[in-house]
């Protein structure tokens, strides 16, 4: 059964290092957390290009995620596809943080 729209727990604010990327799976699906500063968030992990993890990426100063493939960059707030290669944007999934930990809430796949 399918856990789209609910929440998930799937890390401690702690393990996340201001400024970087990290991985983890929820609901089956590869995700990509973000920490900017007292704010976190998770987009999906596969960059939407090819088939690159995004958590082997870079996060640069400006809030992008920059793929460690052909170095296209999405925006980490909405997903957007910021330059080429890319041409379809990154899904993206709520984030809410209680008592130092972080919950998501996965976005459904585009047709589920
Ligand atoms: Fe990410 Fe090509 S696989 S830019």
């Amino acid at each position: 059964m399918s856990t789209a729209g609910r929440w998930i727990d799937v890390a401690a604010v702690a393990d996340l290092p201001d400024g970087d990327v990290v991985g983890r799976v929820a609901d089956g699906r590869e995700v990509a957390l973000y920490r900017l500063g007292d704010e976190v968030f998770a987009t999906d992990a596969t960059c939407t290009h090819g088939n690159a993890s995004l958590c082997g990426g870079f996060v640069e100063p400006d809030g992008s995620i920059e793929c460690p493939l052909h170095q296209g960059r999405f925006d980490i707030r909405t997903g957007k596809a910021l330059c080429e290669p890319l041409e379809r944007d990154l899904a993206v999934h709520a984030v809410r943080l209680e008592g130092g930990r972080v919950w998501i809430a996965i976005r459904a796949a585009s047709g589920a």
